[in-house]
């Protein structure tokens, strides 16, 4: 029998392109993509669909018997921002979710884990400059604390209980199909809307503040590789620090300024300013790039240019091709 593979958060950011990525290899008979709810119709009106809750244990556990689901993607997650709205609901979601896919290996349910961590496993005592793999984490808000604790306990199973569980620590990832929700690193997406729709962008964060930063492109085959990589090449069990580029809101501000030379930002920092000054401005993934061989390929430039291609289809403000 074929490998089936289970996404759970499928509507989401990330969830979505992954989908779709993994439906493109494997085939849309081998994906099944779920969520809470069928709020992303692209998903789940474009293949096999169903409704799981990932804090239901029974839920998510039934869809994997029904579907003989062998790999799973756990992508649903309460993210840094609105997770200090609700910490209770954030520790919740995060956690109850990601023991069920755990449990489910520990049970050889499953065989294999995917489950994203993030650079909000960082905190104000990390190096903020290329930020080691291995180093300080006292992260300060709930969702790095969730990563955090959610990375000692995906090494625990795997040291204890051999689950073949698989994790990088995503830095802002910046798409134009499926709006992020809830993050610190979502005004590098939401720069980019406005720019398009409105020429104004009224940014959360102030103008200088430095964070690492990836196009979806490069997240899916950062995801996909480590997946698909011998298990023997996966050398860290808790979660690869994953980088591509770092870059501030001025330096965004001013690359989407050189095609739309009118646009205008204006900077009123919120609470995720505190947030955003707790994690690192760039980060060392030599390890991923040593035991996987990750690389990644898309710089600012790039994916401005691809950002306002994309999204000028979208609100239909553009006919003209990539310059
Ligand atoms: N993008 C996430 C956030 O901002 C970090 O992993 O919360």
């Amino acid at each position: 029998m074929s490998s089936k593979i289970l996404i759970i958060g499928a509507c989401g950011q990330i969830g979505s392109e992954l989908t779709y990525k993994l439906r493109n290899l494997f085939g849309d008979d081998n994906v099944v993509a779920s969520d809470i709810n069928t709020s992303n119709l692209d998903i789940s009106n474009t293949g096999i669909f169903e409704i799981v809750d990932a804090q239901d244990f029974t839920s998510v556990k039934n869809c994997v018997e029904k579907h003989h689901v062998d790999t799973v993607y756990l992508m649903a997650a309460m993210l840094s921002a609105t997770g200090e709205k609700f910490p209770e609901k954030a520790w919740n979601l995060n956690m109850n979710s990601l023991f069920h896919v755990l449990n489910l290996a520990k049970d050889k349910i499953i065989k294999k884990i995917f489950w994203p961590s993030s650079i909000a496993v960082f905190g104000p005592t990390t190096p903020t400059k290329y930020t080691p793999q291995y180093t300080t984490t006292e992260p300060t808000t709930v969702y790095g604390i969730t990563k955090q604790v959610g990375e000692r306990w995906c090494e625990y199973y795997f040291n204890k209980y051999h689950v073949d569980v698989r994790s990088i620590r995503y830095p802002g990832i910046i798409s134009w199909k499926t709006l992020p929700g809830g993050g610190t690193t979502d005004y590098a997406v939401e720069i980019y809307h406005e720019a398009v729709k409105t020429k104004q962008y009224e940014c959360f964060l102030k103008a200088d503040t430095e964070l690492p930063m990836m196009f979806m492109d490069d997240a899916i085959k950062a995801t996909v590789d480590i997946m698909m990589a011998k298990p023997e090449d996966i050398k860290i069990r808790s979660s690869y620090n994953l980088a591509a580029i770092s870059f501030t809101p001025q330096q965004v501000a001013a690359s989407i300024k050189k095609h739309i030379p009118d646009f205008e930002v204006v900077y009123t920092p919120d609470f995720r300013q505190d947030i955003a000054n707790s994690w690192p401005k760039s980060i060392n993934d030599s390890y991923a790039r040593q035991d996987w061989k990750w690389k990644h390929t898309f710089l600012l430039e790039d994916i401005t240019q691809e950002m306002l291609f994309q999204l000028g289809k979208k609100y239909n403000t553009i006919s003209k091709t990539p310059q």
